[in-house]
């Protein structure tokens, strides 16, 4: 089986192109290392992401950590062949970089843009921008990454797994646009935002283990969002003082149905992903029904939702929770307000 196409064992892979590109890898690193350390880590990052781009996809290995899917939760999971896990795992990381396109494009740009016509002082309105910047940066990033994994998925398209029902996106645009009377949103990109740092960390924890491509893709996005959820937290800080009492008691709400709703339980698009998967692997197909069973099962299991929302992974905004007395009264998934953990 040629290599850099999904089926491919996991071996090695050693592309034509190898040797030239090791070249023009170490004479850039050989200049950045001239650099201060902060800058230097930073185009590293991109030297290497720029070099990754002419070396092909190496489909002999994770594309996530097993435990960051939902699947691996689950006692199916153990019935799989490797090479089946193998290919469920990159199944789930492209429609984990749906998510963040997603995220990014439909929730993130439409609220940058709406911020950016409010009044800022400078230095905020410029970070707004260098965020809005920023963020279609990773969009771009996250498109390409999935097109060259899955030319025949996302040719001409984002979203494949993902798939959101027309009247929704039309009533979140209209939310959206209305920053002030639905801060809620900024609470949804401060928890996301905190939580792909989280799984950064955690893919390059792993990166031995890796493509290359998902670490480089995740080391640049994190590099990033840091200081996205600085922002968030600021932009927060003013929106949140200025809503009404009413107004926040709904936002709070608001905030804990749409986290379980779109981003806890698995639900249509991860069992899309179990289907595409049984749709390459044909002996699958019988036991897909339980796959599917023990999947939508998750949304009733503590550790999994502990493994998606904890103190460890979202440690600010947990914090903000307990400090805002809306937020500290709801059932949001994997929090508990400090005064009863400490009990
Ligand atoms: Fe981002
Ligand atoms: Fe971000």
């Amino acid at each position: 089986m040629p290599v850099g196409t999904p089926g491919s064992p996991g071996g090695s892979i050693r592309p034509p192109g190898l040797r030239c590109s090791g070249a023009r890898l170490r004479s850039r690193l050989e200049e950045i290392a001239l650099l201060r350390p902060a800058r230097r880590r930073i185009l590293n990052a991109f030297a290497m992401a720029s070099v990754l781009e002419d070396l092909p996809v190496d489909f002999g290995k994770l594309f996530l950590p097993e435990e960051l899917t939902p699947l691996f939760h689950t006692p199916s999971y153990g019935a799989l062949t490797p090479a089946q896990r193998r290919r469920y795992n990159q199944l789930h990381a492209l429609y984990f970089n749906e998510q963040i396109l997603f995220f990014e494009t439909a929730l993130g740009n439409t609220i940058l843009e709406s911020l950016l016509r409010q009044p800022w002082p400078d230095r905020l309105a410029a970070g707004l921008r260098q965020f809005q910047a920023e963020e279609r940066q990773h969009s771009a990033m996250f498109r390409r990454l999935n097109q060259r994994c899955a030319p025949e998925l996302y040719t001409g398209r984002d979203f494949h797994f993902v798939q959101v029902p027309r009247i929704w996106m039309a009533v979140s645009r209209w939310a959206l646009a209305r920053p002030l009377l639905f801060p809620t949103f900024l609470w949804l990109m401060l928890v996301q935002e905190e939580r792909s740092l989280f799984y950064s960390r955690r893919i390059l924890r792993h990166r031995e283990s890796i493509e290359p491509h998902f670490v480089q893709a995740h080391r640049l996005h994190m590099a990033d969002e840091v200081g996205h959820v600085r922002w968030d937290e600021e932009i927060l800080d003013t929106l949140w003082q200025r809503a009404h009492p009413l107004s926040r008691k709904v936002n709070s709400k608001l905030f804990a149905w749409m986290l379980d709703e779109f981003f806890t339980t698995p639900k249509r698009s991860q069992l899309r992903v179990v289907e595409a998967l049984a749709g390459e692997f044909p002996e699958l197909r019988e036991g897909l029904p339980e796959m599917r069973r023990q999947v939508l099962a998750l949304s009733r299991d503590d550790a999994f939702r502990t493994s998606l929302y904890s103190r460890e992974i979202v440690p600010r905004t947990f914090a903000r929770f307990d400090a805002t007395p809306e937020f500290r009264a709801l059932e949001i998934c994997g929090y508990r307000p400090q005064w009863e953990v400490v009990r």
